[in-house]
């Protein structure tokens, strides 16, 4: 039976279907034993997942460590998939997508982003994560750099790596209360060998926004020097403060090389159901379509028709998480106040907080003893980033009070 009391019930266990299978704490598989590709083999340690894996283990975890709301996907949406599956749709489709939801898709850019775009730079893909991949496996050869804004979603880095890229990170400055690019350290960060800026904004984990005059100036920095551009699009609807982030397709033109990645999971609450898109300049339509055959033949026939319902008809729905989430932000920043330990800079999207506790400098010691003593499981800094061993990141997407419990039992750790 699936557990589907999560966000409800502070006493909730994470369900052992999210578990993933393994023997690592029986009996270490040594990678160096067998023959693995070396990229893969040699991937750098991701310290988010193995703690998640830790806390998985482990009854009655508390966690604000993965990147999800607690609602759940909305009944019309799951209709639309139920009636695609009955109408027939549960065969092969067109690799790059539905025509209708690219349609839609484009649609969609109309409503809320004001842009035309051609259905032939709209490609369907089977999640975010994996328009990433598409879009990094057209323009990286191996040993290119990547120069990519820290702190960043380590899943993303990984990819990097798995197309044999090397990452140069530039970090974001935290000063004064903010977030702050330096976009003379991005710029003096490409070299020669520097194929792709890599951008998220909004970011996860920080909720940091990229300002439309620098969104600008990458732009124009990166058509001098040549360099692709590839922005990780997914949390652009989600800022508090304006209906939405500024986006590299306000201003680039149909043939910059510039690959925007989005997702279904997270405005819709659709995690699980693996769908997103990609945007590139239409020349490079026959590229991603001779990937994206090789890679999965194309995204999951049926959840494109709740896709399509989704754009069409989910903009309440989407008002109704952002203000959650936005009443859920401001009353984590609240209780934060009454603490002089805790700091986290006022996020200006997405659902994530990105905090730094004094004394804290090793982040995964933190999140171990955190499991082990208040059942609590938190993402720790140094998965977004080497610079970030000192922080922490909190979902802040959850039922309230599940939040409650949580920042309970970590101000109750910190505290002690
Ligand atoms: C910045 C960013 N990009 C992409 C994704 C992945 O989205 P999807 O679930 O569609 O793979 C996430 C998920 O957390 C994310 O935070």
């Amino acid at each position: 039976m699936l557990n589907t009391n999560r966000g409800q019930d502070p006493e909730f266990t994470m369900p052992t279907y999210n578990t993933d299978i393994t023997n690592e704490d029986k009996e270490p598989i040594r990678r160096e034993d067998w023959h693995f590709r070396a990229v893969v083999r040699d991937l750098s340690d991701n310290a988010g997942a193995s703690l998640l894996n830790y806390a998985r283990s482990k009854d009655n975890i508390l966690s604000l460590a993965q990147g999800e709301g607690s609602l759940t996907t909305p009944d019309f949406i799951i209709d639309a998939a139920a009636k695609a599956m009955k109408d027939g749709y549960t065969k092969y489709g067109p690799v790059l997508g539905q025509p209708v939801l690219r349609q839609e898709i484009a649609n969609y850019y109309v409503k809320h982003y004001n842009i035309n775009l051609p259905t032939n730079r709209i490609y369907v893909t089977g999640s975010g994560t994996t328009a990433m991949h598409l879009a990094l496996t057209a323009v990286l050869n191996e040993g290119d750099e990547v120069v990519a804004v820290t702190p960043i979603w380590k899943n993303l880095l990984g990819a990097v790596e798995i197309a044999q890229g090397i990452i140069k990170d530039v970090p974001l400055e935290d000063r004064d209360g903010d977030w702050h690019l330096d976009l003379d350290k991005l710029f003096d960060a490409v070299t020669p060998k520097t194929q792709a800026l890599l951008i998220v904004s909004p970011s996860n984990p920080t909720g940091w926004v990229l300002p439309a005059e620098d969104v600008q100036r990458v732009l124009e920095f990166a058509r001098a020097r040549d360099l692709w551009i590839i922005s990780d699009e997914v949390y652009t609807r989600t800022t508090f403060d304006t209906d939405r982030a500024p986006s590299f397709l306000d201003y680039a033109d149909e043939d910059d090389k510039l690959f925007v990645v989005n997702s279904f999971s997270k405005l819709w609450a659709m995690t699980g159901w693996r769908m997103g898109w990609l945007i590139g300049p239409a020349k490079a339509e026959s590229i991603i379509r001779d990937i994206a055959i090789y890679d999965n033949m194309g995204p999951c026939t049926f959840s494109q028709f709740a896709c399509v319902e989704a754009l069409r008809h989910g903009e309440d729905f989407v008002a109704q998480q952002r203000d959650m989430w936005r009443e859920n932000r401001d009353y984590v920043l609240k209780r934060f106040e009454g603490n002089n330990r805790i700091h986290m800079n006022v996020p200006k999207s997405t659902f994530y907080g990105f905090l730094r506790i004094d004394g804290v400098d090793d982040c995964v010691s933190f999140c171990r003893e955190l499991i082990d003593e208040e059942n609590l499981s938190l993402s720790p800094g140094i998965a977004f980033g080497k610079s970030c061993k000192g922080y922490l990141r909190i979902c802040y997407g959850v039922d309230r009070k599940v939040l409650d419990e949580a920042l309970d039992r970590l101000e109750r750790f910190v505290n002690k």
